[in-house]
């Protein structure tokens, strides 16, 4: 296991990596400062970006992220948020607040595998990810507009392209909760867990599958989706007839 610790003043805030599979090629990165619900302080996030750019993430071939049994996380650290200029919000995002696009941004594929809550950042991390695994008693939701704000962090972008602007609109209008059973209708989720237990193994067992395809055509796949969503149909046909061609024989 390797330790990426940004914040090592706090023993329990730490973000680490373990390579897993039978090839040893699925990297399982933890977020693991339980002590305060996994909230993504700036530290949090920048030793996240770090083990982003690792050698063990950098060469696997499938990322899961996770958190503790309590949380995924509980999103960006309320302590820190109250007291950024608009100056300082607008440096955040060109430091570690670039988290959230460049895990988005990995070629692999990519799964969070969620237990307890999975709020704010939190869930802004979870669906910057490809895929979604969670425990049946998973909580989730965006709570900024409480606080006077609004998601930040790719949250509303994301989340109106998965499940549309009305369903958007209620969980970020009322910063509602909600569980894993209504996340899995509206497809946020690909598969819920037997238990908090079977969470990782489960999202494991899906980034073996997903290892078994070849890396080129995963991520061109993956950026072809992605650009599909915005584009008119003519340049999303465009993008998978180059792509497609790219592909043919590469296998
Ligand atoms: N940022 C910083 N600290 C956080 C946090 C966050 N987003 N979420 C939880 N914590 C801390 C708490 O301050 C507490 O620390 P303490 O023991 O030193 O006081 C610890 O984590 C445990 O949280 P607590 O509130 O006591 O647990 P709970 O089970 O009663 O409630 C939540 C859990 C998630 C409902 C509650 O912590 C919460 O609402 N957190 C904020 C969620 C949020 O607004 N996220 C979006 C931020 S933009």
């Amino acid at each position: 296991m390797s330790p990426t610790t940004a914040e090592p003043a706090l023993a329990d805030g730490a973000v680490t990596v373990q390579l897993r599979g039978a090839s040893r090629d699925i990297a399982l990165i933890t977020l693991n400062r339980p002590r305060k619900l996994n909230a993504l302080s700036t530290h949090m996030e920048a030793a996240l970006l770090d083990t982003l750019r690792s050698s063990d993430v950098t060469g696997s071939r499938a990322v899961i992220v996770t958190g503790t049994e309590c949380a995924f996380s509980a999103g960006a650290d309320t302590g820190e948020l109250r007291d950024m200029t608009p100056q300082a919000i607008a440096a955040y995002y060109r430091g570690s607040g670039a988290v959230y696009e460049e895990f988005a941004a990995l070629p692999q594929p990519t799964v969070a595998a969620i237990s307890g809550y999975c709020m704010g950042g939190g869930l802004e991390l979870a669906l910057a990810a490809d895929f979604r695994v969670a425990a049946p008693d998973a909580v989730f939701a965006l709570p900024e507009i409480g606080l006077g704000i609004l998601p930040g962090s790719g949250g509303i972008a994301r989340l109106v392209r998965e499940v549309g602007p009305a369903r958007t609109r209620d969980l970020v209008l009322r910063g509602r909760r909600f569980d894993s059973q209504e996340a899995y209708a509206w497809g946020l989720l690909t598969e819920i867990a037997e238990d908090s237990e079977a969470v990782t193994e489960r999202a494991l067992t899906l980034a073996a599958k997903l290892t078994a395809h070849t890396p080129l055509a995963l991520a061109l796949a993956k950026r072809v989706v992605d650009a599909a969503a915005d584009a008119p149909k003519e340049t999303a046909l465009l993008l998978e007839h180059l792509a497609y061609a790219a592909l043919n024989r590469t296998g």
